[in-house]
């Protein structure tokens, strides 16, 4: 299985419906297990879900069972305005009062070589038997990348290593991101993407016009299938 596409009328409700299967899928897991896991990515995209889950989720969820990771970071100061744990504190994990012991950030302000082999330990002790996060939310960007690989390090979705330092080809800011090795042993893997400037790198991924050109497209989830929660401005089926 690989695509399984959803596709509303607007942003606010992909977001919804993308929020509804989020929590829907933390109740299912914490039917058999006693924490789940979730990685985060960051961007813009993310945002209206994060305060959607704060305001209409808070009693809905056991969110003291949910433990936080990410997918990538800037590597910048978490107060930095760029910083993706730092929107999420302030949007999501703050208005929640999540507790500290369930947050495990990447430390964008280490040395990067330092904090790939620090997140890369802490993913296998907190992840203990498979590396993987049992959901993973991830953006596109308009050039293909998710997480933080760009087109340029399209190799990354292939490498041995669950953890590395990359760079933002656009802007040259120093990246710590997980690699495709983790992205496709997740158990649930999401993307939320919506605006018509997905147009273009949405239809050459999901219509499959050199979809093995970008990162993104090289993401899939034997399980289940990667699920799509698009807007109609950003896809369209063909
Ligand atoms: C990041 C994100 C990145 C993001 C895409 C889409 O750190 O920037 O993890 O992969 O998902 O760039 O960003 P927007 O949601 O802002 O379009």
């Amino acid at each position: 299985m690989q695509d399984v596409i959803r596709i509303y009328p607007d942003p606010e409700m992909t977001v919804s419906a993308c929020a509804a299967f989020i929590v829907r899928k933390i109740g299912e897991i914490l039917e058999t297990n006693e924490f789940v896991t979730i990685g985060l990515s960051g961007g813009s995209s993310p945002n209206m879900l994060f305060m959607l889950l704060a305001k209409e989720y808070r009693e809905e969820v056991s969110w003291n069972r949910v433990k936080f990771f990410w997918v990538d970071e800037r590597c910048v100061a978490p107060d930095d305005q760029e910083s993706n744990f730092g929107t999420a504190k302030k949007l999501f994990l703050d208005p929640l009062k999540i507790r500290d012991e369930n947050i495990f950030r990447i430390f964008g302000e280490n040395e990067p070589s330092a904090e790939v082999e620090r997140y890369s330990q802490l993913l296998e002790k907190e992840l203990a038997s498979e590396i993987r996060f049992d959901i993973c939310l991830l953006g596109v960007g308009t050039d293909g990348h998710t997480a933080s690989i760009f087109p340029p390090d399209i190799k990354l979705m292939e490498s041995k290593k669950f953890v590395v330092n990359s760079v933002n080809p656009n802007t040259g800011q120093n990246r710590i991101t997980i690699t495709g090795r983790l992205i496709n042993n997740c158990r649930t893997v999401i993307f939320l993407a919506y605006g018509k400037e997905k147009k273009d790198v949405l239809d050459g991924i999901l219509n499959h016009k050199k979809r093995e050109h970008y990162p993104a497209g090289l993401v899939f989830n034997a399980r289940f299938g990667v699920f799509w929660y698009l807007d109609s401005a950003a896809y369209r089926l063909p």
